[in-house]
């Protein structure tokens, strides 16, 4: 590329090889690495590669190289590391004159010889869908005479060409990953979870289960407390005698005892028989008192003493019993602040702070958001013998930015409600509870507005998927999408600019 001109008018055949290659028929390992390949050709690149920004695993993947030898291991970086890492990090481009004399660079790829080093300068640029860095292509040439500045430009439109694909191929890669992840947990466990939080509750699980501890378990609404209490019993040796459940908040205050100890006839107005409590019926197995933060005062007393001397009587009854069980405690209550504002005693408290799991909010699992919707959608799949076989990327988006109040039970019912509305075998986000499409939309806060505001975000996100379906199919062509849609190119036009849809990108796209 020694003229301006020269240079030029080989970009633009290049990018008009690219698109026609993008436009063709061809998978996307054999399209981009045709595309490689014709950037060698005809731009004297010497190596390069396309790696994928692969959010469940918070690290660069390099999927397709050109000129590299290939490693039997995958290639990784994380955010931030060596060259590639720094432009997925910053979403800016970066050319590096001399490869040598950058520590920066890792080669990690093990490609270039020392030799080759010095002879070599180096250019990487983001690749950006929807505003989000999905991933970086990267090239080497020959430092003698490059261009950087003008190079790094072209590039860019490359990068911007290949958007699009690359950021469906990134969406698959986490999805098959994570149905591979669900493989791998499943037999363990019930509690899906691949989040560091959640494997330190496994750990935490596994190390508890074998003894006879007593276990609080901590956690918003929804979290899993009620599943984890479960699999402790199920992996503990006492997993063939009962776990019996007592729910503290759900029984009139004055009945909470008796429910618990059981008391004898005549100890109280109504107690005509003998009654066994939850502890005695939990005798050899475990008792799973849940909401114990909404246990009467008076009553704490009373486990306080089981729980230090495992022995306790009915109420009005004389005789003392022995008690075998296991306890399990649960609360979506901060004890701490109960036990501040005198409502919970401080000596049950410490009681119970012996061995904590705390089951963190779904929101700040990551991952396993996606992780546990497709294990939520395969589950019911098979009960409701309903085959799903995806989720799409507008759902996955909503998903991944809401904020889960009511954690995975809200998860799993909104998943419920799409798998009953979905037709063809795939989860739209336009299926999701609208609380999610308003997420999307950036707009949950006003109430009032909140039924309209409902509506108006299920409608565009309803049209923009079908519009987004249709421009894929046709390569961007708004005619022919309007055609396929039934509708006019006006009508379409007019919908694009609204939902500031960029048809542009489609025009690469194959279904
Ligand atoms: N990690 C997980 N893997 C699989 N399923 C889960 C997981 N966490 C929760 N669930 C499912 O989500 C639902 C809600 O969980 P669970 O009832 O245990 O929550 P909880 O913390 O006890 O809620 P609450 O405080 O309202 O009682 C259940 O159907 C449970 O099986
Ligand atoms: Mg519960």
């Amino acid at each position: 590329m020694n003229s301006v001109v020269s240079s030029q008018q080989i970009f633009f055949t290049a990018l008009a090889k690219i698109a026609q290659l993008l436009a063709g028929e061809g998978e996307f390992q054999e399209t981009m690495q045709a595309i490689l390949v014709r950037l060698a050709r005809l731009t004297g690149m010497k190596r390069g590669m396309i790696s994928l920004y692969r959010r469940d695993l918070e690290q660069i993947h390099v999927d397709i190289t050109y000129g590299i030898p290939d490693t039997t291991e995958p290639v990784f970086y994380r955010l931030g590391e060596g060259i590639t890492g720094r432009v997925v990090a910053s979403g800016r481009p970066i050319a590096i004159p001399r490869i040598d004399q950058d520590s920066l660079f890792l080669d990690r790829a093990g490609a270039r010889s020392k030799i080759d080093r010095a002879t070599l300068a180096f250019l990487c640029v983001p690749i950006k869908f929807a505003g989000q860095v999905v991933g970086a292509l990267s090239v080497d040439r020959a430092a003698k005479g490059a261009d950087l500045a003008g190079e790094l430009e072209f590039l860019e439109v490359v990068a911007n060409l290949l958007a699009p694909r690359v950021h469906v191929r990134r969406v698959q890669e986490e999805n098959t990953r994570l149905k591979e992840a669900i493989g791998r947990h499943g037999p363990m466990g019930t509690v899906v979870g691949n989040a560091n939080s959640m494997r330190r509750v496994a750990e935490q699980i596994d190390q508890v289960a074998q003894t006879l501890t007593t276990v609080l378990i901590t956690g918003e609404t929804g979290t899993g407390k009620g599943l984890v209490a479960s699999e402790i019993h199920y992996r503990s040796p006492r997993r063939d005698k009962p776990m019996i459940r007592l729910d503290c908040g759900a029984i009139p205050e004055n009945l909470v005892e008796s429910e618990i100890f059981g008391h004898q006839k005549g100890a109280f107005t109504g107690a005509i028989e003998n009654r066994i409590g939850k502890f005695e019926l939990a005798h050899g197995g475990t008792i799973f008192l849940d909401e114990i933060g909404e246990l009467p005062l008076a009553s704490q007393v009373k486990l306080l003493r089981v729980l230090e001397e495992r022995e306790f009587e009915r109420v009005g009854g004389g005789k003392t019993i022995k008690s075998d069980a296991r306890v399990v405690i649960a609360t979506n209550r901060d004890l701490e602040k109960e036990v501040a504002a005198g409502r919970f005693r401080s000596d049950l408290f410490y009681r119970l702070s012996v061995f904590p799991i705390h089951l963190p909010p779904l929101r700040e699992r990551g991952a396993d958001i996606i992780l546990l919707a497709d294990f939520f959608v395969q589950k019911r799949g098979e009960e409701m013998g309903c085959k799903i076989s995806r989720i799409d990327s507008s759902a996955i988006d909503m998903l991944i930015s809401y904020h889960w109040p009511g954690n995975v039970r809200e998860l799993q019912n909104a998943l419920e409600r799409a798998m009953v509305l979905a037709t063809d075998g795939i989860i739209h986000g336009y299926q999701l509870p609208p609380s999610l499409q308003m997420a999307a939309s950036g707009d949950e806060s006003d109430a009032d507005a909140a039924g309209s505001a409902n509506f108006q975000a299920m409608v565009k996100s309803y049209e923009t998927t079908l519009i987004v379906e249709a421009l894929k199919k046709t390569r961007g062509n708004q005619t022919k999408a309007a055609k396929l849609l039934g509708t006019t190119k006006r009508v379409i036009q007019y919908k694009v600019a609204h939902h500031e849809i960029d048809y542009r990108k489609y025009r690469g796209v194959k279904v």
